[in-house]
């Protein structure tokens, strides 16, 4: 019999159970646990989605539980955090966000959890690299959801321009899940016709599509958001279950999420959105997307606000 596929979520405000529904309505999960700061919010959160998981065919449970829960868990999702004010920056949750994963992954990690980390928690760059720290795991058990919802927001856009099906649109953020991320604009194609072919063909279509544009109505539509909800979560729930898709069935899907670079783009020890192929085993490997002079530049500048942001970070606990 198929082994049971068992996933915690750590955190169960709008983006965990955005996350956890989604896993339940797809069947991507057998066994989803919910753990939070609030036993009691996490309790309710799995008695009202067992009675989601009740409407579907799937069979799956939904129970709650402490660290200790995650003992035997396929993949942890860690989507704790403080909340985005209005008008914030990712960056203003840094020092908030290290706090709660230092309390979080090393008792998950002391419980005997030794599976995949799906990190959400923002700023998720920063954060993924403190979780491979903090958890000793290798790189290929620690992924950031990275620039995946961003390059879903990029598809999104210039599907609404060239009136395409967003399936149809290849595009995608590299580096920073924020305000410096990049797109290789000589990589994005539709159906592999470049999109430069594309706005020369379609000039009525594409009037004047100024690429930057695209990248900015991308990256406002997040604050957007948090302005008028308080927080996204819908995309982001989305984006995470692409992710733990391509875990679960083995996809060997490519997705551009956060990982910590081993001389990929000739950058070592730091975590950014890049293109990887995901399967089973998490990250299977690095895509190397041969980007222009001018690509790589941008690319390198992303690097070094992550940096510049890590750098700013508390120090990790003495005793990791
Ligand atoms: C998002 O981009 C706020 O990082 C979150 O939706």
């Amino acid at each position: 019999m198929r082994s049971r596929t068992r996933i915690a979520i750590v955190g169960t405000g709008q983006v965990g159970t955005a996350t956890a529904f989604e896993l339940i309505i797809t069947g991507l999960v057998d066994d989803l646990i919910l753990v939070d700061r609030t036993p009691q919010v996490a309790a309710s959160q799995a008695l009202d989605l067992n009675q989601a998981a009740s409407a579907q065919s799937f069979g799956s449970t939904v129970t709650s539980g402490d660290y200790a829960a995650c003992r035997d868990a396929d993949i942890v999702v860690l989507t704790a955090s403080a909340r985005l004010q209005p008008g914030e920056g990712r960056e203003a949750l840094l020092e908030s966000s290290c706090r709660i994963v230092d309390s979080i992954v090393p008792a998950v990690v002391d419980a005997g959890f030794d599976g995949i980390f799906v990190v959400i928690t923002n700023p998720v760059d920063v954060i993924t690299d403190r979780v491979l720290k903090l958890s000793g795991f290798p790189r290929e058990r620690v992924i950031g959801t990275g620039t995946a919802l961003d390059s879903l927001r990029i598809r999104q856009e210039l599907a609404r321009i060239f009136s395409v099906d967003e399936q149809s649109i290849q595009a995608y953020a590299m580096g920073e899940h924020g305000d410096s991320q990049m797109v290789p604009w000589s990589a994005v194609s539709f159906w592999g016709k470049p999109l430069d072919h594309a706005i020369e063909d379609n000039p009525e279509r594409a009037r004047g599509i100024d690429p930057d544009t695209v990248l900015d109505v991308a990256k406002d539509s997040a604050f957007q958001i948090v302005k008028g909800k308080g927080t996204t979560s819908f995309g982001i729930a989305a984006t995470t279950c692409s992710i733990i898709a391509a875990i679960v069935r083995d996809e060997h899907s490519i997705i551009p999420v956060s990982v910590r670079l081993e001389g990929e783009y000739g950058h070592h020890d730091i975590c950014a959105g890049v293109p990887v192929i995901l399967g089973v085993n998490g990250i299977q490997e690095v895509v190397n997307i041969h980007l222009s002079d001018a690509e790589k530049r941008a690319f390198d500048a992303s690097l070094a606000n992550i940096g510049a942001m890590r750098d700013k970070a508390p120090e990790l606990p003495s005793s990791r």
